[in-house]
């Protein structure tokens, strides 16, 4: 599969996973799908709560599924919403433990694509697990 329709697959899983967002508070659905490098593909979407706090973003959910199935490097993150958005702070820290140049691109949900670019210029001097290595 070349580059561009891996995307297209990884978005058409992102769409689909997005179908399953709990969102009774914001009504703003969020799928994600993470390609390990194995070629293994982790869908995700966005589950909220009633305390609000508690909810979890597409791409945690996404890589909390990875992580827990034994996956630990990624190269590629396709986000969709109904706007193009972009990952908030919280999940771009939690894949820069594991990937800072996971390529990111985010897309609406008519397939155009707003970002594509490395997680590491999207969470610029971020910080990472080196930085507590004793
Ligand atoms: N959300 C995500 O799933 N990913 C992000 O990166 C940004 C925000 C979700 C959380 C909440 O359910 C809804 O979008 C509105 O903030």
């Amino acid at each position: 599969m070349n580059a561009e329709s891996a995307v297209q697959h990884l978005l058409a899983l992102a769409v689909e996973a997005s179908n399953n967002a709990y969102i009774p508070y914001s009504n703003y659905p969020v799928g994600a799908a993470l390609r390990a490098l194995d070629g293994t593909i982790y869908s995700g979407c966005n589950v909220e709560n009633a305390s609000y706090p508690v909810t979890i973003c597409a791409e945690r959910t996404a890589l909390v599924k990875a992580i827990s199935e034994g996956r630990r490097a990624f190269d590629l993150i396709v986000v969709v919403t109904k706007n193009g958005g972009s990952p908030c702070g919280m999940c771009r820290q939690m894949l820069f433990e594991f990937s800072p140049h996971l390529r990111v691109i985010t897309a609406d949900m008519d397939g155009q694509i707003h970002i594509d670019a490395p997680l590491d210029s999207l969470l610029l001097n971020g910080f990472g697990p080196e930085r507590l290595a004793r």
